[in-house]
């Protein structure tokens, strides 16, 4: 069995819409921090004797949608590599706690690591971005460390992702707030594409997002977390703003993730300079200069209590992990 471990990433500029649904091409760029905290092993093995793939996650045997989603994933796999045997997969996700924070981005980049090697191949990183994103758009992104960038691109071959600055010299720092652990209502997959077809804002998104990388990444060059945080809050907020205006509208929000919010704002009319991002659920991350870790952990600690704060530090790009 060939394992490899991915860490999850969180997107500081959004992919929130596709241009094709069947090859996961997204309608935008998008640019992530990949985490040291959040990361999933996934062992894979083609093996004579099975009559179907064999998946486990977490310990259990899973069935339906989601075993649906990795069997075709692998039928990719077998498709690409010429391989026609059944597979069987074990899958860990690693977490401080029972989370919620699981992600399909750390889950595919391991499970396309895993799967290719297992299969035979030798994937180069761009070949295996491009792969990944087959079963999850996030997870084209999980394949680098630090801050990677995901060209659009317009076809197979275009669309993957490649690093800005892998090895962070810099303080920048995340904690996630666990605000809530249940699934989310509302997957990304449906709650994007109902964005792409239904906002009158989506346009204007494009062209945020396009404006939204050319200055991160110029923030980056320069190592100044105040700005890269800034222009994260306001993409993040501008995604949710997609939501709010679908048809029909819904949110991702919750109270806990107002509450989040504010405090932030808080800390940073107190001087202490911090900035929020959510994804498609209620958890709010707090990006920061590691300098000021203290301080924001002793006042959000207060409000929502030190155990529901992880500290997270940036992470590296996948590995196979045995052989
Ligand atoms: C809000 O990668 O989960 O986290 O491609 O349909 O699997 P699919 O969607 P997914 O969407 C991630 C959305 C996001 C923003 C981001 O990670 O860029």
């Amino acid at each position: 069995m060939i394992t490899a471990r991915a860490h999850t990433n969180i997107a500081l500029v959004k992919y929130w819409g596709k241009k094709d649904q069947q090859l996961i091409i997204p309608q935008t760029d998008s640019l992530s921090l990949t985490l040291s905290e959040f990361y999933t092993d996934t062992g894979v093995e083609f093996t004579d004797g099975l009559t179907t793939d064999q998946i486990q996650i977490d310990g259990q045997s899973i069935t339906g949608h989601a075993a649906d989603k990795v069997k075709n994933f692998l039928n990719l796999v077998r498709q690409i590599s010429g391989i026609n045997r059944y597979a069987k997969v074990v899958s860990t996700n690693h977490v401080p706690m029972s989370a919620g924070l699981a992600s399909s981005a750390s889950a595919f980049a391991a499970l396309a690591t895993a799967a290719s090697k297992a299969a035979g191949m030798n994937l180069d990183r761009r070949s295996l971005s491009r792969l990944a994103r087959r079963g999850s758009g996030s997870a084209t992104r999980s394949i680098y460390g630090g801050l990677v960038e995901w060209h659009r691109g317009t076809d197979n071959a275009s669309s993957f992702a490649e690093p800005v600055m892998e090895n962070l010299d810099f303080g920048i720092e995340m904690i996630a707030i666990l605000i809530n652990t249940s699934k989310k209502k509302v997957s990304s997959r449906h709650g994007m594409q109902s964005s792409v077809t239904s906002s009158p804002y989506y346009p204007a998104w494009r062209k945020v997002v396009a404006h939204d990388m050319i200055a991160i990444k110029e923030a980056i060059k320069n190592k100044d977390i105040d700005q890269i945080g800034h222009i994260a809050e306001e993409n993040a907020l501008r995604m949710h703003a997609l939501t709010l205006s679908a048809d029909p509208g819904y949110t991702y929000f919750t109270g806990d993730t107002i509450r989040a919010i504010q405090a932030v704002n808080h800390l940073r009319s107190q001087g202490i300079s911090c900035y929020y991002t959510m994804d498609a659920g209620p958890n709010v991350k707090v990006i920061y200069d590691r300098k000021n870790r203290e301080k924001i952990i002793q006042s959000l600690g207060e409000i929502f209590g030190k155990e529901k704060l992880i500290i997270s530090q940036p992470g590296p790009g996948v590995k196979i992990i045995n052989k």
